[in-house]
């Protein structure tokens, strides 16, 4: 929690209503940033539209126990997001501890019995992916403590689906009703929405670009003057030095990276199985593209000073800056674009014809996904495209910065045992490049291709950058000597049993090992050092064994020390004329799996959630069925049940 860096300020929200003149408060519990501009947009919208007057709240930096003093003329939102196995967001957590709980106590005292809340109207919107077990689970929970509460819900609690890619359209179709709902229970009259920007963009013609103060990059004040000083976290990343880093593989396109990242002196510490946060910085080519496009590029290193209007909005940079820091650092710019951002944007084109066009886009459903969402363009690729390159100088700054996500740490399964290396996190990634069918540009990870370029510059690659990405490598002041990439530690509870003794089923194809090569590992050091090891079982899969077969290499060293104790099953999919995958493995395999895990066995899967992941859980349940002699139903539930005790645990993405 980053409660000690705002301490100070005051975590009543209803004085901080009171104050600031707002009857509508839009709290989000937000992990990736989706749901915080979910939130932001409702506000803003709320505003625009019918004159509510509305704040942003993130659910960390309050406290709740006054709500049964919420006055019945304001409203509160919930933008909800749920992660992973149905838990809360990070900053959602003590949130969601304490309206759930049993003996929730609030301010005037009372049970549960005597609907505290009565006085409290919300609306409820959830972001939730139904690839996982627990969908939506969150919104789901929370409207269920507010009505046994008490308190009203105003429409109904939207839901909306990130698995089925439908996230953004289930937001739009939920909240035409909501508003309606609202302004019904609220009396309030829709009137024409006029744009009032949340920041004031100040050009600083007295200052340069060079001068100390002038944040070119730098997240924080410390980071500014140059020294660093923890605790590092999701605030405040620590900017890491790469100790190594090499291809695991480089076919054609397609190629791993395996990195090294050194974390002595920072005082981060990790835990086998957690994950690593890396902090990108988008690509020269895509910022150069974003300034080109909206006139911006000649004053691209002007410094500006934003601050903003609205006392309750938070700049989501440290100012003052340059326009291209702040895009290049920043702002997500290569994220889908949003068909509501269109609709806001429509009003600042260059002429009435793209105008007409953009509103087109923004009002037409299935227009707009042939158009934007099926060719994968970012905002300044369908900018450039609609006006044919002439910029768009109309579009106020602050704008963009409204409307586009601020840029949000990746992810990254750790794939070191910190127990071999606890002051070094190994990370093993592919770098993306798609070519889809309807884009008319290439596909590149963010993040992927930054660290790709780190490399390459560590390395002096002869041929670096093929696609003329451009990245800025070493940071704008070139403080830290060496490659350097910023990171924060965020923990998980994907475990290896900690009695090694216990025997262990991993599945993960692909970069899904990353974990398990992390687990094996640990184990193979424990064995060397004397210790009683169980038995240790990896199903890898990849397309070809000599193509992209991870850690080839080191499978052999772990086998020596673990002996028979550990077995390594591969899938090729793509040697002989059939696919071959884990689950065909496994199927072979499978009266060892069912005994294994009669022993007690812990089971993980890490990987692909849609396919993947799924189908593994679906075989295992089907293995039971036929070693156990049970009925499929029962084997479900055996399945289920193994999740709920953490015997079985997943670590997948979609
Ligand atoms: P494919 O790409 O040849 O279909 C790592 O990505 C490996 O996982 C690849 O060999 C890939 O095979 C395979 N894979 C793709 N879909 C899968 C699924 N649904 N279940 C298991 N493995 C899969």
């Amino acid at each position: 929690s980053n409660g000690a860096a705002k301490a100070g300020k005051s975590r009543n929200i209803l004085e901080k209503m009171e104050e600031s003149d707002k009857n509508c408060v839009v709290f989000y519990g937000s992990q990736t940033g989706t749901a915080e501009d979910y939130a932001s947009r409702l506000a803003k919208e709320g505003h625009s539209r019918f004159g509510l007057k509305t704040m942003v709240a993130d659910l960390e930096d309050y406290d709740y126990d006054n709500l049964d003093k919420f006055p019945d003329d304001k409203l509160a939102v919930f933008v909800l997001a749920t992660y992973g196995e149905g838990e809360p967001t990070d900053n959602a957590v003590e949130f969601y501890e304490f309206i759930g709980g049993e003996d929730v106590a609030f301010s005037e005292g009372g049970s549960v019995d005597d609907k505290p809340l009565a006085n409290l109207k919300y609306v409820a919107f959830g972001l939730g992916n139904n690839t996982y077990e627990h969908y939506n689970s969150m919104v789901r929970n929370v409207d269920k403590y507010l009505t046994k509460l008490g308190a009203t819900r105003i429409g109904t609690a939207g839901e909306g689906d990130d698995g089925a890619g439908t996230m953004e359209e289930d937001f739009l179709a939920w909240k035409e009703p909501m508003w309606a709902a609202v302004q019904e229970s609220m009396g309030l009259e829709e009137r024409e929405a006029i744009y009032e920007p949340v920041f004031e963009i100040n050009e600083k013609a007295d200052m340069d670009a060079d001068e100390d103060e002038v944040y070119l990059g730098e997240p924080n004040k410390n980071h500014l003057e140059g020294s660093q000083k923890g605790p590092f976290n999701a605030n405040n990343p620590f900017i890491a030095p790469i100790a190594e880093s090499n291809e695991l593989f480089t076919v054609k396109d397609r190629n791993c990276l395996h990195m090294e990242i050194n974390i002595a002196g920072s005082n981060l510490s990790y835990t086998t199985g957690d994950h690593i946060a890396i902090w990108p910085t988008n690509a020269g080519k895509e910022v150069d593209r974003f300034l080109t496009i909206l006139g911006l590029a000649p004053k691209r290193h002007t410094v500006i000073a934003v601050k903003a209007l609205d006392p309750t909005a938070k700049v989501p940079f440290p100012s003052p800056t340059t326009y291209d820091a702040a895009i290049r650092y920043h702002v997500e710019i290569c994220a889908p674009v949003s068909r509501q951002f269109i609709s806001t944007l429509a009003q600042f084109s260059p002429n009435d014809e793209i105008k007409a066009e953009m509103t087109k886009l923004g009002s037409d459903k299935d227009y707009f996904h042939e158009k934007v969402i099926d060719r994968h363009l970012n905002i300044a690729q369908l900018l450039e495209i609609l006006s044919n390159g002439e910029p768009w100088n109309n579009v106020p700054f602050s704008l963009m910065i409204e409307g586009l996500v601020k840029i949000q740490p990746r992810y990254y399964s750790i794939s070191s045992s910190s127990l071999v290396q606890k002051d070094k996190i190994s990370i093993t990634a592919v770098v993306e490049s798609l070519k889809k069918p309807h884009a008319p540009h290439e596909l590149k990870g963010v993040t992927t291709n930054y660290l790709l370029a780190l490399k390459q510059k560590q390395h002096g690659d002869p041929e670096p950058d093929p696609h003329g990405l451009n990245y800025a490598i070493t940071g704008p002041r070139n403080k830290y000597d060496g490659i350097h990439v910023p990171v924060h530690v965020r923990h998980s509870n994907f475990k290896l049993p900690s009695d090694p003794s216990k025997p262990i089923i991993m599945v993960g194809p692909g970069t899904g090992v990353a974990p398990f090569r992390a687990f094996v590992q640990e184990r193979a050091a424990q064995a060397k050092a004397g210790q009683n090891v169980g038995k240790t079982v990896l199903f890898f899969g990849c397309r070809r064994r000599d193509e992209d077969f991870l850690y080839n290499h080191e499978w052999d060293q772990y086998k020596e020390a673990l002996g028979d104790n550990f077995a390594l099953h591969t899938a090729f999919s793509r040697e002989g004329p059939k696919k071959v995958y884990v689950q065909h493995k496994m199927e072979e395999n499978a009266e060892e799996i069912n005994k294994l895990l009669e022993q007690k066995a812990y089971f993980y899967v890490c990987g692909d959630a849609a396919n993947m992941a799924r189908e593994v859980n679906a075989l295992l349940a089907k293995i039971i069925a036929k070693y156990r002699n049970v009925s499929e139903t029962k084997s479900e539930e055996i399945v289920k049940a193994m999740r709920a005790s953490n015997q079985y645990q997943e670590d997948v993405w979609s």
